[in-house]
């Protein structure tokens, strides 16, 4: 029988043929991305994959190659759910079945009350109209294509660091206005089948063991069916976690439901037999949903595979230009038309202009099927208008956080790319001793090694591995600094010096998931044109630190990570990059963060871009009037130049499609469209979280309540940088004669459409959005934030001199706010402002109008 003809099982009979047994092992994970399977009632296993933007497959180390798609800030920035679903159900439905998965673990919906949060860049937006309607369109796709989508951080993960146990206070009116409403719209417009709880606490529970939201929020309130598991190691307790409704512990290794305490636990009636099948239920409800709608992941062979058809690269391609936002274009600078504007010779500058950066890092980041970087992207469009335009380059300032990765700069002896790993057993398992010779050899084309998954299975509890290659050849002598990073302990010998001692002791880090040590680094003379041989010894066991003398096994996410680069003085970088400007017609520089710098497990210090960034785009454009940035971070960055260049574009992280997509627009054949996500303030003070985003004792006061993003900086009338819907077009557009339907109450249901006419009275074809904000009436006692984002359109491909009348819909979600004490949904009666522009700034919202509400109204569900 195939396993997918589960799709045909009578769930609750299965149920009942269950031994208590098997029901337990049902509600945790086998290995780290799998669900339990139960041949003898030919119950399949599932499997799971990160997530969000792309599925990485099975494997952190040596994962199969995939496509990555922009960071969720990115996509959002479309502000298209016609696209969005064509994402999920092209791209990353597709996806999902080439690397056999059936679950995907995405979307994220968090919030950025912060920006510092290492992990903004993986949900949509601050706003939470926006972050549902397009997690909605998102997870629609991804279901229908038969994929499983897995919701997450279910509430309030909205920071990283002291992520698994701190607790965010926050009052109930802005958990369910702010926090809770993205993950509410889309269980209303979309019903995702799974919801993965959040790491943190909130109001005193850890949201994996917390009725309240499980159980009476999203079962009972919002009628939810789906699945419930927790984040990877997120659950703390047996008998709270299984009581509130967490069906599914993830992952499997290490987990608490184990079959003699979880036994224990029903002895002792800290759980009931009852319960715990009620548990292995929704698993098996879930499996029967991907069973049903992709049949063939559940009988193929599990097998992993990359393919990247020409329709699929050129919607990645599309996804990623119409993510771009143009932020600045003084006296129409881009885009750039060399032959037209006689521009001979362009400078490209700027440490990401080369750089790999796809994506923020963490469990978002996945080894992409393809890439191409800024520069090479700029250069192909670029030369495809004017094969003449002579282009140069200069780092001028690096912005690395970490040394860069090798993953290119490696040789086996036999000439291949990547290096030789030998793994070793040790005397015992409590041995630091590795014996006789390896037990496997592997090739591996990566110098980021995480091992969470992928080791082989007969190694002992303490185990080594070595990895050996030969680093490219330099054309000149050259000084060059190695950096190594572990998560355990390691070693780099070159050329059979010990150059980099992580082993002995070391400083506990970040990396690998807050588990790794800092970079260590040393430097080496290495000689023009030989090939250098590198070798990096690893073990799995921590070295003792000063302040952790443990010398921990790391058997759940051990690592090592080998980077390095030539040694340069970083005032000659500046100033051979200042010349080059100063030489060119015109400048691009390509600057911003990466994935070490913006991650998951640890949030930001700081907002500004890496060391000498500014200073360099300050020099250039002291030089170069013609000075064009481009600016990629997931999240919010400062600016301090913006003033002092003509042209500004910000490119957020946009996978495997980067370099096409930024030359698309920066050569003008993508008109942008794409508008912010989030408010880019010009000083990490400015924002409402600023002073109590800290996990203080273990509480995360979220003190600005309502006020996240946008809504503090009207509230506070703050001029940010860039607003919340900001995005300029290489056209203009006007916007009139807006007019509102009669709002219509009847059965607990608000309705009412708003028509306004817009029309591009630029030259060239553009695309432009749309936004619909709400003041509620002043009339209670409560305060309101002045402007909401509650609807917004796309308008697509609108030629020059023509119109289109445009209709927004409002239901009963644009007019209510939470009332806490009668915990219901209430809409008042009144007057509501309506207005409507093409961005949340005060001088974009033009048009204005009112309607009243004569007879008001309480509700709760969906
Ligand atoms: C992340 C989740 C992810 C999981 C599996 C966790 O660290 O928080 O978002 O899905 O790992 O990789």
């Amino acid at each position: 029988m195939p396993p997918s003809d589960f799709a045909q099982a009578n769930v609750q009979d299965v149920v009942e043929q269950l031994t208590t047994d098997e029901a337990i092992l049902l509600t945790a994970g086998v290995g780290f991305w799998h669900t339990y399977a139960v041949p003898r009632l030919s119950i399949p296993a599932l499997k799971t994959s990160d997530g969000p933007n792309g599925i990485r497959g099975n494997h952190f180390f040596m994962g199969t190659p995939a496509k990555c798609l922009p960071s969720a800030t990115g996509m959002a920035a479309t502000f298209d759910t016609e696209l969005m679903h064509q994402v999920g159900l092209k791209l990353l439905a597709q996806e999902a079945k080439l690397k056999a998965a059936s679950v995907w673990l995405g979307p994220t919906c968090n919030t950025q009350r912060n920006p510092l949060g290492g992990r903004s860049f993986e949900s949509f937006s601050e706003d939470p109209h926006l972050s549902g309607t397009i997690a909605a369109a998102y997870i629609n796709g991804v279901q229908e294509g038969g994929i499983a989508a897995c919701i997450k951080h279910f509430a309030t993960n909205d920071k990283e660091n002291d992520r698994m146990a701190y607790d965010s206070i926050v009052s109930e009116r802005a958990l369910r206005e702010i926090y809770m409403m993205p993950f509410m719209i889309a269980e209303k417009h979309a019903k995702p089948w799974c919801y993965m709880t959040a790491y943190n606490r909130v109001n005193g529970t850890h949201l994996s063991e917390n009725p309240k939201i499980i159980r009476d929020i999203l079962r009972a309130e919002w009628g939810s069916d789906a699945l419930v598991m927790s984040d990877w190691f997120g659950v703390y307790s047996i008998d709270h976690a299984i009581n509130a409704g967490l069906d599914l512990e993830m992952p499997g290794t290490n987990k608490w439901r184990t079959l003699d305490l979880m036994n224990r636990s029903i002895q002792s009636r800290k759980i009931m037999k009852r319960t715990v099948k009620e548990r292995a239920a929704k698993v098996l409800e879930l499996v029967q949903k991907c069973a049903k709608a992709a049949p063939e992941i559940l009988d193929g062979d599990g097998q992993e595979h990359t393919v990247d058809t020409p329709e699929e690269k050129t919607l990645m391609r599309r996804l990623a230009a119409e993510s771009i936002v143009l932020l600045k274009n003084e006296g129409s600078v881009l885009p750039l038309k060399p032959k037209e504007q006689g521009l001979k010779k362009i400078a490209i500058v700027g440490g990401n202009a080369k750089a790999i950066v796809i994506s923020g890092g963490g469990s978002a980041a996945l080894k992409p099927s393809y890439f191409t970087n800024p520069h090479d992207g700029l250069v192909a469009a670029l030369k495809a208008l004017d094969p003449d335009v002579e282009i140069t380059f200069s780092e001028g300032a690096r912005a690395t956080m970490l040394t860069p990765s090798l993953d290119y700069d490696m040789f086996t002896a036999d000439g291949r790319r990547g290096w030789i790993g030998e793994w070793y057993k040790h005397e015992n398992d409590e041995s630091m001793t590795p014996v006789g010779g390896p037990i496997e050899e592997q090739y591996i084309d990566e110098t980021r090694m995480f091992f969470s998954t992928s080791y082989p299975a007969e190694l002992t509890k303490r185990w080594t591995l070595k990895v050996k290659g030969q680093l490219k050849p330099r054309e000149k002598d050259t000084l060059f600094e190695f950096g190594l990073t572990s998560a355990g302990r390691a070693k780099l010998f070159v050329d059979g010096k010990l150059v980099v001692d992580n082993w002995t002791k070391q400083l506990r880090g970040d990396a690998f998931f807050g588990s790794g040590s800092v970079e260590e680094k040393g430097t080496v003379q290495l000689k023009a044109g030989v090939k250098h041989d590198i070798l990096v010894e690893f073990c799995n066991v921590r070295a003792p630190a000063p302040n952790d003398p443990d010398e921990a096994v790391m058997d759940s996410n051990p690592g090592v990570r080998l980077g390095g680069q030539e040694v340069v003085d970083p005032d000659v970088l500046m100033a051979e990059a200042v010349q080059l400007a100063r030489e060119a017609d015109a400048v691009i520089a390509v600057v911003g963060l990466n994935a070490d710098w913006e991650t998951e497990g640890y949030d930001r210090t700081t907002l500004a871009l890496p060391p000498r960034t500014d200073e360099l785009v300050s020099k250039v454009a002291a030089v170069n009037k013609r000075t064009v940035v481009v600016t990629q971070s997931g999240s919010s960055i400062t600016m301090p130049w913006a003033d002092e260049v003509p042209a500004i574009v910000h490119a957020w992280y946009l996978g495997n499609a980067t370099g096409e997509a930024i030359g698309d627009v920066v050569a003008g054949k993508v008109n942008p469209s794409g508008r912010m996500t989030l408010t880019f303030a010009k000083r990490l003070e400015d924002y409402g979280s600023h002073g109590h985003f800290h996990s203080e004792n273990g509480k995360v006061r979220y003190a600005e309540d309502l006020f996240v993003g946008y809504k503090h900086f009207h509230h506070r009338k703050l001029a940010p940088q860039w607003y919340f819907g900001y995005g300029l077009s290489y056209t203009t557009f006007r916007y009139s004669a807006l007019s509102l339907s009669k709002p219509s109450v009847s059965n607990g249901d608000f309705n009412l459409t708003a028509k306004v006419t817009i029309q591009n009275t630029g030259a060239v074809i553009g695309s432009d959005v749309v936004q619909l904000y709400i003041t509620l009436p002043s009339t209670s006692e409560l305060t309101h934030a002045p402007v909401m984002l509650k609807a917004f359109k796309k308008v697509k491909d609108l030629a020059p001199g023509t119109s289109e009348t445009v209709t927004l819909t409002l239901d009963k979600y644009a007019v209510s706010y939470w009332e806490e004490r009668i915990a219901r949904w209430v809409v008042e009666d009144g007057e509501y402002l309506v207005r409507v522009g093409r961005s949340s700034a005060p001088e974009d919202l033009t048009l204005a109008a009112t309607f009243a509400i004569e007879k008001g109204f309480e509700w709760s569900g969906l």
